[in-house]
């Protein structure tokens, strides 16, 4: 990476790969990495399951805008939930941040298959197949709109998308 940007932000689906590439990307540069979900549970002092069981999806959506708009000039890293282009208000702050925002694409297939391992999602237990592909679909035009870099996940390793992602500066 030869200019490196000062905030890199994640965005992409659940199960997506966001926090395991975060890391990855943060591990090869020594840069920083923040999650949000992991910030949201810190500030709550709650887990997301929680939160959501406690407050409800809008509790929980409150919170993660709050969370947003403090990490817009974090200097390393960000990994985002795949739900933060729910709101207007976040669509509007990842649209003027002076974050490079990059979006892990994958398909539904493997990030259903990710999920099913990894588990706790509340979204995933609440929703059938089909709410499950819709959501897909209302989230991918949104993802691609907030984003300067689209990366391809499927059938790569965590360093090999780290490694294109920083490839791209
Ligand atoms: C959500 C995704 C989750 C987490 C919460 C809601 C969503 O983050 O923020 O469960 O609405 O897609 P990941 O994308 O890291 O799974």
């Amino acid at each position: 990476m030869s200019k490196e940007p000062d905030t890199l932000m994640l965005v992409g689906f659940m199960g997506a790969g966001k926090t395991t590439v975060g890391k990855e990307i943060a591990r090869q540069h020594h840069s920083k990495f923040i999650d949000i979900d992991s910030e949201i549970e810190r500030e709550a002092g709650m887990s997301i399951r929680a939160i959501f069981q406690e407050y409800g999806e809008s509790g929980f959506r409150d919170l993660e805008t709050k969370v947003l708009a403090n990490v817009q000039t974090f200097d390393g890293i960000v990994a985002t939930g795949g739900g933060v282009v729910e709101r207007e208000d976040n669509m509007a702050i990842l649209h003027e941040s002076p974050a490079t925002v990059i979006y892990l694409h994958g398909n539904l297939e493997s990030t259903i298959g990710r999920l099913l391992i990894e588990g706790q999602r509340p979204l995933l237990e609440e929703k059938s197949a089909a709410e499950f592909f819709r959501l897909w679909a209302q989230r991918d035009p949104k993802y691609q709109s907030v984003a300067n870099f689209m990366v391809e996940t499927i059938g790569k390793t965590p360093e090999r998308i780290a490694a294109e992602i920083v490839a791209l500066f």
